[in-house]
């Protein structure tokens, strides 16, 4: 017997960067993402004689294998559930050489066919709040679409999914400028960013953009979406500036310029970007092979592209 469990990967819109509590990974903030259709991990775990970890067709041991472990026996002891040796294989269709974070989609996966191989039968928020303490952004990847993550305490703190009015027709596209692993991670990223004199106006104004986010999504209203993510994307790189270091690279000031040049010639197209150099444009469906063309043209060759939808939420099932 075994479960299988697929999620896909999310962007967040307005971003989750500090923690109110690093062990719960509670965040400072509340957080909104578009999960993705194009990228998504698929996680198998069965019971076994002795923990394993195979990623992408390999045993991982190091690390990689640790936080993954270590993650389990967390759940083990969150359900009251008595530890047991688990075989845990996963493949990510993310393209990682392209420097993509996976581990929003990884967690999700992994709470998910680990909820289901025990039989928790959970709820979609118990399933985010199990996804949350592998890594926050997972908690998010639980919904398709829009979705919220909420502040709160331990058994508040989940994601909930936002109603997307049928008009949106949203697309991401990731530009990649190289795959070099981010020196500082997002756990210590954040943890330095509190430190700033700023980040208590950065916690108020992640506040203002879900509300606003959340009016621009009932309307369909693609570019004040657009706006708000790409000013909040602005303010968390200029938060991390006032800490002291930075993950942006030219590259992804001029990725950042290529949007504002392409909107001033008429074309809603929004940047934004993660914990690493490379960057996300936001733009409608329609434009998107324009969009593209044009990032190309203005960004160079060596510029790697990757498309994506709008994506499904976590899905599970026992495999016999
Ligand atoms: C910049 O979810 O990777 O992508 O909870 O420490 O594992 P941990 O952090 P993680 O941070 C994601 C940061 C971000 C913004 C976001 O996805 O909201």
């Amino acid at each position: 017997m075994s479960s299988f469990a697929r999620a896909h990967t999310n962007l967040a819109l307005v971003k989750y960067w500090g923690k109110a509590d690093e062990d719960l990974r509670l965040p400072a903030a509340p957080s909104l993402s578009l999960t993705l259709d194009a990228f998504y991990t698929e996680t198998r775990v069965s019971c076994a004689r002795k923990d394993k970890f195979i990623l992408d067709g390999k045993e991982a041991q190091g690390p990689e294998a640790d936080r993954v472990f270590s993650y389990l026996r967390r759940l083990f002891s969150f359900f009251s559930l008595p530890l047991s040796p688990l075989l845990v294989e996963s493949q990510n269709f993310v393209p990682k050489s392209a420097g993509f974070a996976s581990s929003a989609s990884a967690f999700c996966a992994l709470a998910a066919a680990f909820s289901q191989e025990f039989e928790l039968n959970l709820t979609r928020s118990e399933l985010s709040i199990a996804s949350r303490l592998g890594s926050g952004s997972a908690c998010r990847s639980v919904y398709g679409g829009f979705c919220e993550w909420k502040e709160g305490g331990m058994e508040e703190s989940f994601a909930i999914p936002i109603d997307e009015h049928p008009s949106m027709g949203i697309a991401v596209l990731y530009l990649s400028f190289g795959s070099e692993k981010k020196g500082i991670s997002s756990t210590e990223g954040m943890r330095r960013s509190k430190s700033s004199p700023f980040f208590p106006v950065w916690r108020q104004e992640c506040r203002k953009a879900c509300r606003e986010a959340k009016e621009a999504i009932a309307e369909a209203d693609f570019e004040k979406l657009g706006e708000v993510a790409e000013k909040n994307a602005c303010q968390m790189h200029a938060l991390t500036l006032s800490s002291g270091f930075s993950y942006l690279s030219s590259s992804s000031f001029r990725a950042l310029s290529f949007a504002q040049s392409l909107r001033e010639r008429g074309t809603a197209c929004y940047w934004s970007c993660d914990a690493g150099k490379n960057a996300a444009l936001l733009c409608r469906e329609r434009d998107l092979a324009q969009v593209k063309e044009e990032a190309l043209s203005a960004l160079g060759p060596k510029v790697l592209l990757f498309a994506s939808g709008p994506g499904p939420g976590v899905e599970a099932e026992r495999e016999v």
